[in-house]
């Protein structure tokens, strides 16, 4: 049997140094969830980066977390402190992250991020080739390995590859900013099934074939001298069963048994019948349009008095790349807002921002989405967002309304949401007095077509779909060859 090996930036699991041994956890994050049960059932490996700097541990040492991995299925691709500075914070995360979320201003076109792109990728292909044998399939993911496919095809043109990008594709005219936009699709065609989470990223990254190579496409087949490339679109969902049960099962725990942040939570809503909770989850990243979220929410406690001391934002931001400049300046304008809108609205009794800057565990991020009347998702770009799928999934008695901007890919799958477009405040301000005052049975109503579409179209169904075109893809390539 054919194997399927996975190759993105980072492996399933995070490695921690405590005393003097290596401590291996698996990731709870969506394409971990997603691909465990694939490479395990198809007996591959998964190929990627420990998360730390070479540089910063002894031959022993990775010697160690590579004999930790193998008893995973896991490759590591080690990389040195100025691999993930010129590599990961450089091409990775200031020119692909930014252009491909429409943040052209912030791009730093340097060069030597550019060499280090193409060197790193390069080692990533060839750990992936040190294993792959022909009729295997190897399922490459993300903007950080742009270029992976083509230097794999290029060496085994017999093994099938599938390219999932996991941000938007932008328009052709963002596209072109870039110099070395060929190279990347040229890179990108190096797959036999390229996926996208839309349909329009999947257009956009059509026009950008068709008007910077000139291949012909017809339907979703980009047709080139000797092969043909399938690309379509798979939108990314949750593990739906885990969130609702765990939902389920904090329902059920006596006061004893909750935890701390539970129990100061049910607090908050002790004090009076009318108290609210909005909730917002993300990584401190400027994609996510937080600085548009508090302003909304400052907008709304203004215009709207009466929910003055009633309703609180509550607003967990994961760390994120904090070494690129871009990251260090949201931050202080994040925790500067914060402090205006406590300042001006606060009491004794109220805190309308409850700011959390870190990560919190499983079954606290459910507590979150359990007591929480309303989620609030404002990103001014964002390829999927699978947060409002999880807030959805724990929504166990149907009550809750999810507000969430036009400019995430998950948003073509929640008809039944309010959606903003999140440059406008005022909208926002006013849906969230929307969401507030939305009868029960509405937002049951609501709710239950949410649940119905997100539950069916889970992160196993996503997977299996992908695989299931890489395998239809094989036939149309003998199909074409035998022409
Ligand atoms: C996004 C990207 C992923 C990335 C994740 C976390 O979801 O699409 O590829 O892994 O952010 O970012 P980080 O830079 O910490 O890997």
């Amino acid at each position: 049997m054919s194997k399927i090996h996975i190759v993105s930036n980072r492996l399933p699991l995070s490695i921690k140094k405590e005393d003097d041994s290596f401590n291996l956890s698996p990731s709870v994050g969506g394409l971990a969830t997603g691909m465990r049960s694939i490479y395990k059932e198809y007996g591959g490996k998964w190929i990627g980066w420990p998360g730390l700097s070479k540089d910063d541990l002894t031959d022993d040492e990775l010697l160690t977390i590579d004999e930790k991995l193998v008893s995973e299925d896991c490759l590591a691709v080690h990389l040195t402190s100025e691999e993930i500075n010129l590599y990961y914070e450089g091409f990775s995360n200031n020119v692909i992250w930014p252009l491909f979320h429409y943040f052209a201003q912030f791009i730093d076109y340097n060069p030597e991020y550019w060499e280090a792109y193409q060197k790193v990728n390069h080692k990533f292909a060839q750990k992936a080739l040190e294993i792959v044998e022909d009729g295997d399939i190897v399922w490459i993911h993300d903007y950080q390995l742009l270029l992976v496919p083509e230097m794999i095809k290029s060496v085994k043109p017999n093994v099938t590859i599938g390219f999932f990008l996991h941000i938007p594709f932008p328009s052709f005219e963002v596209f072109r900013i870039l110099p070395w936009r060929n190279e990347l699709i040229k890179g990108m065609l190096g797959a036999d099934l390229i996926g996208f989470h839309t349909y329009d990223y999947e257009r956009h990254f059509f026009s950008s074939v068709r008007r910077l190579l000139g291949y012909e496409i017809s339907f979703n087949e980009i047709h080139l001298e000797d092969r043909i490339i399938l690309a379509d679109a798979f939108p990314m969902g949750i593990d739906y069963e885990k969130f609702e049960t765990k939902a389920k099962a904090i329902a059920h725990k006596s006061l004893q048994e909750r935890s701390e942040l539970h129990r100061e939570l049910e607090k908050y809503f002790l004090v009076s019948p009318d108290r609210k909770l909005i909730l917002s989850i993300d990584r401190l990243d400027y994609t996510k349009g937080i600085p548009n979220r508090l302003n909304a929410f400052e907008k709304f406690l203004n215009k709207y008095p009466e929910f003055r001391n009633k309703v609180s934002l509550i607003m967990l931001v994961v760390p994120s790349r904090d070494e690129v400049e871009q990251y260090k300046l949201l931050k202080s304008e994040v925790d500067e807002l914060v402090g205006r809108i406590n300042g001006q609205y606060g009491g004794v009794n109220y805190t309308p921002v409850w700011y959390f800057y870190r990560s919190l565990p499983f079954d606290n991020l459910i507590e979150l989405y359990s007591t929480s009347d309303v989620a609030l998702i404002t990103p001014v770009r964002d390829g999927m967002n699978l947060v409002a799928k999880e807030y959805i999934a724990s929504r166990i008695n149907q009550s809750g309304v999810l507000i969430i901007s036009e400019m995430a890919g998950a948003v073509k799958e929640m008809g039944e949401a309010i959606i903003i477009n999140p440059n406008n405040e005022e909208e926002i301000a006013d849906s969230i007095h929307q969401a507030l005052t939305m009868e029960m049975e509405e937002q049951r109503r609501r709710m239950r077509y949410l649940q119905d579409r997100i539950r069916r179209y889970d992160v196993f169904k996503w997977s299996g779909e992908f695989i299931k075109s890489l395998k239809k893809v094989e036939d149309i390539q003998q199909n074409f060859l035998a022409k």
